[in-house]
């Protein structure tokens, strides 16, 4: 019998790090690192879970992570993005 459980992570970021095409791009795992860490450092990685992701279908935009339950989708994402990216990740969780 399946358990329903409330203590999962209340967000997923998932970022495409090993797809066949945008994955190519260096900046997807120093990116993964740095939304990882800093979540880390904010002390909601109970919270949010920064997941690496194969390909999303959006090659021609890569760089892309969405953010579920939200659904929402970040394009062509660049390191000096990242702050306002955690901003908006983060910002129901800090008071
Ligand atoms: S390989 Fe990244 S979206 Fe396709």
């Amino acid at each position: 019998m399946n358990k329903k459980r409330d203590n999962f992570y209340k967000k997923h970021v998932f970022i495409c790090t090993f797809g066949k095409t945008c994955s190519t791009l260096p900046e997807h795992f120093e990116i993964f690192n740095i939304l990882k860490n800093k979540i880390a450092e904010k002390g909601l990685q109970n919270e949010i879970r920064i997941n690496k992701a194969g390909c999303m279908n959006w090659c021609s935009a890569g760089p892309v992570l969405v953010i579920y339950p939200e659904g929402k989708w970040y394009s062509e994402i660049k390191i000096q993005d990242i702050d306002n990216i955690i901003e908006d990740i983060t910002k129901e969780f800090i008071k």
